[in-house]
């Protein structure tokens, strides 16, 4: 049976990763994949989350299963990291938390949760979204369509397109919203623009699928949720996906969880439920270290400031390194990459043509996706001039 299958090509992010590490070129950079890195070129396990380790490995006694929900504590913490500590929609159990297999284990649940109640749903993602939210949402038989968003000609989001696109929704709709940090553009919704795709979302009656893998990464923890917190407070019904792989450091650890909001706790509850059972036909239940990791995190302050002051700088860090990369093209007379400068987490798009990404990765060894996404969290100080002297090359050559 099994010969009868076809090898499917790589994924077009992680294949790239794949490929950047068999390439020999001492040079090299890997500014594909979104993961963050430190001032050595290293990924690092945060500070707090090691401490939390050590707590942890101290403490357990048992590896017995996790409740379905998974770990009570991380649940409580991601609704607290979402809607803030003293929300009332957690005080009257109108939001839910169950713990899903990083943002992408989230992102299914909600899809298998939405098909259950009503098969085949319209879901509309951004043009561009993340590769992998297709696959994701059309694997639980929603059917995705597309809503204009990025202009590439002028870096910046169409808003009016978005508006008019989404004008055409109506009830038992799905928008796919992400919910800062933009991937892959970088570019994100003002508070005024969240506000008015809410009204939209009032008035057309959809459902908003919020996209949360980024926060504390734009702009900063609370900041970078005031957006689906004002939606929060207006619409009747809502799913978030929420990941801690990057503001947690906690990427193969699957550290996410899927979030419900109804405005009767006992439907929020019934919405939980059907996510457990999904899971529990895929999976059975989250893996507990990542949960756990977050969990303590967040419920020891000396942990939780420690966390903070870490995610700050890491969002400092990248941020430098969009105003030294525009400053290294401005100085080379190459001015038309100011969008850069204010857009937020760890994407941009260059916007340079596919053959200068494939010459950027066959002569120079610098690999980014095809659609011209770079990670700029995978800049450093040692490795910025080598790739802003070989994007000037490609660019002049
Ligand atoms: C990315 O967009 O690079 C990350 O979210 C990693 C992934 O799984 O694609």
């Amino acid at each position: 049976m099994l010969e009868q299958l076809q090898s499917i090509p790589a994924d077009p992010i992680l294949g790239l990763s794949a490929a950047f590490k068999k390439d020999t070129n001492p040079n090299k950079i890997d500014l594909g994949v979104g993961v963050y890195k430190d001032e050595s070129g290293s990924t690092p396990i945060m500070r707090a989350v090691k401490l939390a380790t050590e707590r942890i490995q101290q403490t357990e006694t048992s590896k017995t299963y996790l409740p379905q929900a998974g770990v009570a504590e991380f649940n409580t913490a991601t609704l607290e990291l979402l809607f803030g500590a003293d929300s009332a929609l957690i005080k009257d159990g109108l939001v839910g938390s169950v713990q899903a297999p990083g943002g992408c284990g989230a992102l299914r649940i909600g899809a298998e949760v939405i098909n259950r109640s009503q098969p085949g749903t319209r879901v509309w993602l951004s043009n561009p979204s993340w590769p992998n939210h297709y696959p994701l949402l059309e694997g639980a038989d929603l059917k995705v369509h597309e809503y204009p968003y990025y202009d590439h000609a002028n870096h910046a989001i169409d808003f009016d397109a978005m508006m008019r696109a989404l004008a055409e929704t109506g009830p038992g709709d799905v928008v796919l919203v992400h919910g800062c940090c933009h991937n892959p553009s970088g570019a994100d919704l003002s508070l005024e623009q969240w506000q008015a795709l809410t009204d939209l979302a009032l008035q057309r009656g959809f459902t908003p699928f919020v996209d949360a893998a980024y926060q504390g990464l734009a702009h900063g923890l609370e900041e970078d949720a005031r957006g689906w917190r004002a939606m929060a407070e207006r619409v009747p019904e809502m799913l978030i996906a929420s990941s801690c792989s990057k503001n947690f450091g906690l990427y193969r650890e699957r550290a996410g969880a899927i979030v419900f909001l109804t405005r009767d706790s006992e439907q929020t509850q019934i919405a939980c439920s059907q996510a457990m059972n999904a899971a529990r036909q895929i999976y059975s239940m989250p893996p507990s270290h990542g949960g756990a990791i977050v969990g303590t995190i967040i419920n020891d302050p000396a942990l939780k400031a420690q966390w903070l002051t870490e995610l700050d700088e890491m969002r400092e860090r990248i941020n430098g390194m969009r105003d030294a990369l525009v400053d290294r093209l401005d100085a080379a007379g190459h001015t038309g990459f100011q969008f850069i400068r204010t857009e937020n987490g760890m994407f941009s798009f260059l916007g340079i043509s596919e053959q200068q990404v494939q010459k950027l990765r066959d002569d120079y060894a610098v690999y980014i996706v095809d659609s011209t996404r770079m990670n700029i969290a995978g800049l450093t100080s040692s490795n910025i001039d080598y790739f802003a002297d070989s994007l000037i090359k490609v660019l002049e050559g």
